[in-house]
């Protein structure tokens, strides 16, 4: 196909000479399959719906707007559309993963290429929404070089667009590290999961005023050193809401209340995904009932194999009555040799 050049107008309103871009033909110019530069993604279904990506900056702007941001978690690819569908500025791949889908203890148990491969599925589905992949325990800890070397790999082969870290102050030189390297990153403060069990479990954390400024501190390194965006995670609202306040970056609450910048909440909780006696932390709502309403077609589905109402018509493919007969004729033949 010919190689064809077309002018764009916006740039024309910014730059003092027309800038150009080259496309593949003068069809995908109308079609408006702009391609930034060499190394931008054509994205022509998203921009035919309208629907323009979620960078850094529409983040960035959502908070000056003071526009609440809304993440949740997405673990595998049909997740991972149902989260973008429904409009999610941001889906995390979090660590969660390892307790809620795949039955692990704790979140210390995944590794780094368990989470990537997680990340590569759910970045099959998005298009639209910011990405967003866990660094798991162990990947990051040991020093400034081992957290860059897993931020690339989760970047690379992952298909994540920033990476999230658990730590405050201790992680300001991991966070700077990969930031430095070009790679956006979310730090996660208050309650670390990864760290249960130093923490003595799930607790709500900067519940007293020396805690509380513990936090802040925390969160002011992590922002110093870079981060984009800081999860605070089981903080008392009034608390959380000072964090916020004093920052100049956006902060993502679970378990926070409702003064951060954004909230996040794992889709496997929020759904109704598990069993209804599973332990739930007090922070979660249940939006759906997705474990009755499947366990309920699981059982209509058995009930039907059992009395032989399914698979009846639609759901077979047509008989031809000669075939049949002749399958049958042969069949005897067969038999009688
Ligand atoms: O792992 C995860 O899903 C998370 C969220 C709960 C913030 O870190």
């Amino acid at each position: 196909m010919a190689s064809v050049t077309c002018a764009r107008r916006s740039y024309q309103t910014f730059f003092t000479r027309p800038r150009y871009r080259t496309v593949t033909s003068q069809a995908a110019c109308t079609r408006q399959q702009t391609r930034w530069s060499s190394h931008a993604p054509s994205s022509p279904a998203l921009l035919a719906r309208g629907q323009k990506p979620v960078t850094i900056q529409t983040l960035q702007k959502m908070y000056a707007d003071k526009s609440p941001i809304t993440m949740l978690t997405a673990h595998n690819f049909p997740s991972a559309l149902m989260a973008q569908e429904a409009g999610m500025d941001m889906v995390l791949v979090g660590d969660s993963l390892a307790m809620v889908s795949l039955g692990m203890p704790d979140t210390s148990e995944i590794t780094l290429d368990e989470m990537i491969m997680s990340a590569r599925a759910v970045s099959r589905a998005v298009n639209r929404s910011f990405t967003v992949g866990d660094l798991p325990m162990g990947s990051y800890e040991i020093s400034p070089e081992q957290a860059l070397a897993s931020a690339i790999r989760m970047v690379k082969e992952g298909r994540m667009q920033s990476v999230k870290l658990e730590g405050g102050a201790e992680m300001a030189p991991q966070i700077k590290k990969i930031t430095t390297a070009g790679i956006s990153v979310c730090a996660h403060i208050g309650l670390t999961p990864q760290r249960q069990h130093a923490l003595g479990g799930f607790r709500v954390q900067g519940n007293t005023p020396g805690k509380a400024m513990a936090l802040y501190e925390d969160a002011k390194a992590v922002q110093d050193a870079g981060a984009f965006m800081l999860v605070l995670e089981c903080v008392p609202p009034d608390v959380a809401e000072e964090v916020t306040n004093a920052l100049v970056i956006p902060t993502i609450g679970i378990g926070a209340g409702n003064k951060t910048s954004g909230q996040v909440l794992v889709q496997i909780d929020m759904l109704g995904v598990r069993p209804p006696d599973s332990f739930m932390p007090k922070f979660v709502k249940r939006y759906g009932s997705v474990w009755d309403a499947g366990v309920a077609a699981i059982r209509q589905y058995k009930d039907e194999v059992i009395d032989r109402s399914y698979p009846t018509a639609p759901y077979v493919y047509k008989s031809d009555a000669k075939v049949t007969e002749a399958f049958k004729a042969a069949l005897k033949g067969n038999e009688s040799c």
